[in-house]
């Protein structure tokens, strides 16, 4: 088998434009602005029109990122969605996409670790093209988080939002700045911490489950946030050290964005410098497999993300699921 290095060749997002801020949010549940901002730094989130779903999201990302590689989506070998919240059970998301945007040689599927969504996606992707198995792979997360969020539920509902990323991955040439490595890790125990109990082969969907808001995310926000805590710096910890360097080499962190504290507690264990590390969350709120690719646009349009950049991810999620990859930014 080859193994060949891989870059990022092209990057878009993609959010729907309809915004629901804090203050509406008091609108519906026992809540402020003042608890929401404090406890964990969201202001606002979009939310998808109803009938709108994650492929609709993300297949304008992807078209842009694909434009931006100077492809077609003919081009395109493999896509992996990275979501939690798939058009369908089944036909995946991926094979909808491959169909709305005519990526007529792809062949791909959707990849569930919840937050890790698109830290998992792009390992995957990346092995694909570094295989030899494919030349350009499309990876996206996107989620439609609205869709299965109760809006009676004052402990979730301020969290998440609607949205999506995609990158393409090609083959970068000996010079280029390319993908370095990963370190992910699954601790299932989490399980029932975050959930969504119904719909799945445990309990079908029926009456009774929906009765009970078995459909809806349900979370003991303490447990995960203690576990993101700890995770988070630690794995980002030992994918440094597996290469020698400490937070001070980085150029930037991207993690996934849950809320503020978790982030500023993961930099400040690797000693990065607050203006090294992307916060957007109080834009969008947690767009579950869509906040890293949202962040990375984000440090790329006020300039912070440059061509050559040491960047590392992190993402811990449902499941629990922990990733982090590090890379040589090549856009
Ligand atoms: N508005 C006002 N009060 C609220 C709200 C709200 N929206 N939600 C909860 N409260 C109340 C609680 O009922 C509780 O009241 P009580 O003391 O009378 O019982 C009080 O606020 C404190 O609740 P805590 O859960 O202790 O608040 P905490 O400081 O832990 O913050 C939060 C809660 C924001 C959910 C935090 O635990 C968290 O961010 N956890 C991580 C969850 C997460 O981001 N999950 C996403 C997916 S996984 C991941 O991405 C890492």
């Amino acid at each position: 088998m080859v193994i060949r290095p891989v870059k990022v060749a092209g990057l878009s997002t993609f959010v729907p434009p309809h915004v629901l801020t804090n203050d509406d949010l008091e609108k519906l549940v026992e809540t402020s602005n003042e608890w929401i901002l404090q406890r964990t730094g969201i202001k606002e989130r979009h939310i998808v029109d109803p009938g709108m779903a994650t492929s609709d999201i993300a297949e304008p990302a992807a078209r842009a990122a694909i434009a931006e590689a100077g492809l077609t989506p003919a081009d395109i070998g493999f896509i992996v969605v990275g979501t939690t919240t798939p058009d369908t059970v089944f036909p995946s998301t991926a094979c909808v996409l491959q169909a709305k945007i005519g990526a007529t040689k792809a062949w791909g599927f959707d990849l569930g670790a919840a937050c890790s969504g698109f830290t998992y996606s792009l390992t995957v992707g990346w092995k694909m093209v570094a295989s030899g198995a494919v030349d350009h792979a499309l990876v996206i997360g996107a989620d439609v988080m609205s869709s299965i969020i109760d809006y009676t539920d004052r402990s979730t509902c301020v969290l998440f939002g609607d949205g999506a990323g995609a990158v393409v991955l090609s083959v970068a040439a000996p010079d280029e700045p390319c993908l370095i490595d990963f370190l992910h890790e699954i601790d299932g125990h989490g399980g029932p911490s975050l959930c969504m109990p119904a719909g799945g082969s445990r309990r079908p969907a029926s009456h009774e489950t929906v009765d009970q808001r078995q459909h809806y995310v349900k979370q003991d926000g303490a447990a995960v946030f203690k576990f993101a805590v700890k995770k988070s710096g630690e794995i980002a910890q030992r994918l440094l050290e597996r290469h020698g360097l400490t937070g001070a080499d980085l150029d930037l962190f991207v993690s996934h964005q849950a809320n503020r504290r978790i982030i500023e507690a993961t930099a400040e264990r690797i000693g990065l410098a607050p203006e090294k590390v992307i916060i957007n969350l109080e834009r969008f709120g947690n767009t579950t497999a869509g906040t890293i690719p949202l962040a990375l646009a984000d440090a790329r349009t006020d300039g912070r993300l440059k061509r050559g950049d040491l960047v590392l991810l992190t993402s811990v999620g449902a499941g629990f699921t922990v990733g982090s990859v590090l890379l040589r930014w090549s856009l």
